[in-house]
């Protein structure tokens, strides 16, 4: 496609689950908005969709973790996110939700005419049903133990400890999470896409840019990771995947109870309803920007959404026909923080929300280092103390005590009005020029960084311009050479407010009015002649408040305090046993009396021990908690009737019982209270 006609952008629908984080951010938000900045910048016809997706496990579980309904649920991070991206600037033109009627009907429609086109095959199987809670287990809703490493705790999907992809069947000892009981397979009908008819277009889109044998996009512009991320997943084969489950919450299927459409189905047409509500609002036909070659589609997401935006959206937009399909998918990698992964679930994270009231109308400051250390090519990493550094000695330093000593001086010795060019300062203005130029280039092929590296070099040289003249020497003895320096770094300044909009748009905003020079557009942008001699410019504002080592501290000591310990886990309990099998035990007090190493162990302990009147060897693994004479005289719980085993070449009788904790480590467990050794435990 040459020059598209219209842009439709999108960035991931958030889970309504959680707050927004930085992570977020700097993975599908910012970087859509500085593209959709620069686009109207441009005066392009563009539409920038987003909204909550507010179906799926990770909903329902959250509501009843808290003890409350999905919908209070989603009701409630529906307005707390759609609010934290409005303050900090990211520019949506719509931002809905998938819980909303449009969206129903619209997911509903398109899943009924892909069925009635023959898309779907119904498969039926057994699942994993809750026969206390009367219902289908999603995934998640299944835990046990992980047949690969042997976690207790794995997923029904995954397990999160040896990373491995699982299926609920797969897991031994599978517990529903609902009700704490054993599931059991039941057999239903689920609709299915059979994703591997699809592999040969997809691969050809994927790998060549080509549909229907046609180019569709430049596929050397796609991010290397999302190609090879997509290429290895085609490669493994694709395979059928269920596009309902049976579940309470979600779009229901047309016509069938108990039945919702798949999350991940349901989500992405999310983009489209949201594209017509903005539309109908709008006086725009939304069609326009999702049925129409000239328009040009891109999915701004995280990593972990490729493949449902490269291979399953698109197969479903191909099969439905009409629809556009992405020209790009500029998924960013992820972003850690301060030495570990960004974690909801462990309380890890810098939340958006809380930024915004801890630094209020500083959201610039954060948009400018997510933007440096956007992860656009591998993981990065976020701290505080870089955070303060990159705003004391880049924003602070170059930006505003660039654009602040030119406003001093010109309000000084001009009366604030912009002073005569008389000074030759072509040089600086080849080099600005270049460097604006060049901002465009690399937003549109989605380097971020280098663009905004190269908009803050507009304040770079008129800083360096200001270092070399000094003006404020010059102007008694060089009144006209001064007068030309800062005619320069006002039209400088001008660029600036131009190229800082789509990065900094509070900072440009404050340039803009400071400046009285409101209405430039990008394409006009020519920095030899921007404003002329004699225009009256107004106030500037400090432009940024340089930040404290004590407000570095207070975020970090914030962060510790919060940090939630990984849930303790803990073994689940045994099958119940009968009271005789119990009373068939001999529990006993022992005392220990004499305690060895045994030779070439390290676990092992051999005990004597007195039992009443009787004297027994024991061999015991508690090496490691304790050494031999710190168990000398102690009195100790002992199962004197367990039948005798030779370890390591010795009779061992009866067996020491202790308390283990998380890390392994012993305790014996003795009487509170004095007793006499050999009495019984009951
Ligand atoms: O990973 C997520 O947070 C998903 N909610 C993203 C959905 S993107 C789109 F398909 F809606
Ligand atoms: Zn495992």
């Amino acid at each position: 496609m040459k020059s598209p006609k219209r842009h439709l952008v999108t960035s991931a629908l958030p889970y309504a689950n959680g707050p927004i984080h930085i992570g977020h951010i700097a993975g599908a938000y910012l970087p859509a908005d500085i593209y959709v900045r620069y686009l109207r910048g441009k005066e392009k016809d563009v539409a920038f969709i987003c909204g909550s997706d507010e179906h799926g496990a990770a909903i329902t579980l959250r509501a009843k973790k808290e003890g409350k309904t999905p919908r209070e649920i989603v009701d409630y991070y529906h307005k707390l996110m759609g609010d934290a991206f409005r303050d900090f600037g990211i520019s949506f033109d719509e931002y809905y939700r998938t819980s909303s009627p449009e969206h129903i009907e619209m997911s509903q429609q398109i899943f009924l005419e892909l069925k009635e086109k023959g898309v779907f095959e119904t498969h039926r199987s057994e699942q994993y049903f809750d026969a206390e809670a009367q219902q289908f287990l999603a995934d998640r809703y299944i835990t046990g133990t992980c047949p690969k490493c042997s976690n207790e705790k794995a997923y029904g999907d995954q397990c999160e400890k040896c990373g491995s992809t699982l299926s609920p069947t797969e897991l031994i000892n599978p517990v529903s999470t609902l009700s704490g009981s054993t599931p059991v397979l039941k057999e239903t009908t689920h609709w299915y896409l059979p994703m591997q008819h699809h592999s040969k277009w997809v691969r050809d889109f994927i790998e060549n840019g080509k549909l229907n044998g046609e180019e569709h996009h430049d596929a050397s512009k796609w991010k290397s990771h999302v190609v090879g991320q997509c290429l290895s997943w085609i490669d493994g084969g694709l395979q059928a995947r269920a596009m309902t489950r049976d579940l309470d919450w979600g779009v229901p299927v047309p016509g069938e109870d108990g039945k919702v459409l798949y999350v991940w189905l349901d989500a992405p047409i999310g983009y489209i309803t949201n594209t017509k509500v903005w539309a109908e609002k709008n006086g725009k036909n939304w069609e326009d920007y999702w049925k129409n070659d000239e328009t040009e589609l891109v999915h701004f997401i995280g990593k972990d959404n490729i493949v449902f935006h490269c291979i399953i959206f698109p197969i479903i937009l191909k099969a439905h026909e009409g629809f556009n399909l992405p020209v790009n998918v500029p998924a960013n990698e992820f972003m850690n923080l301060e030495g570990d992964k960004i974690s909801t679930s462990r309380n890890w994270a810098v939340w958006l929300h809380e930024y915004l009231e801890d630094f209020p109308n500083r959201q610039d400051e954060m948009r400018y280092v997510l933007a440096s250390i956007m992860p656009e090519q591998k993981d990065s990493e976020f701290t505080w103390n870089d955070f303060k550094d990159r705003v004391n000695n880049e924003l602070a330093d170059i930006v505003g005590n660039f654009v602040n000593r030119v406003f001093v001086l010109t309000h000084k010795y001009y009366g604030g009005k912009v002073s005569n060019p008389s000074f030759d300062a072509s040089a600086q203005f080849e080099e600005a020029q270049a460097a604006f130029n060049q901002i465009g280039e690399k937003i549109e092929t989605y380097r971020f960084r280098e663009a905004q590296v190269l908009a803050i070099q507009l304040a770079r040289i008129g800083n360096k311009l200001l270092t070399e003249t000094e003006p404020w020497k010059l102007q008694k003895t060089e009144p006209e050479k001064t007068e030309g320096i800062l005619n320069a770094c006002i039209q400088l300044v001008a660029a600036l407010s131009v190229a800082l909009e789509p990065f900094l748009p509070f900072t440009a905003k404050k340039l803009k009015t400071g400046l009285q020079w409101e209405g430039l557009k990008w394409d006009e942008v020519n920095v030899f002649q921007l404003i002329p001699a004699g225009h009256a410019i107004g106030e500037m504002p400090i432009l940024f408040q340089k930040i404290t080592d004590e407000e570095v501290a207070a975020q970090v000591a914030k962060l510790e305090a919060s940090k939630l310990q990984p849930e303790v886990e803990m073994e689940s309990i045994k099958p119940n046993v009968s009271f005789e099998d119990f009373q068939n035990m001999d529990l006993r007090i022992a005392e220990v009396l004499e305690a060895q190493r045994v030779p070439k162990t390290k676990k092992l302990l051999q005990l004597k021990l007195r039992v009443g009147t009787e004297e027994r060897t024991v061999i015991s693994g508690i090496a490691e908690s304790y050494e031999p004479e710190q168990v000398v005289g102690k009195q100790v719980l002992y199962l004197a009737n367990l039948a005798p085993r030779e370890i390591k070449g010795v009779a061992s009788s009866g067996m020491i019982l202790m308390a283990e904790n998380n890390k392994g480590e012993l305790s014996l467990l003795s009487p509170e209270r004095p007793v006499e050794s050999g009495n019984t435990v009951r």
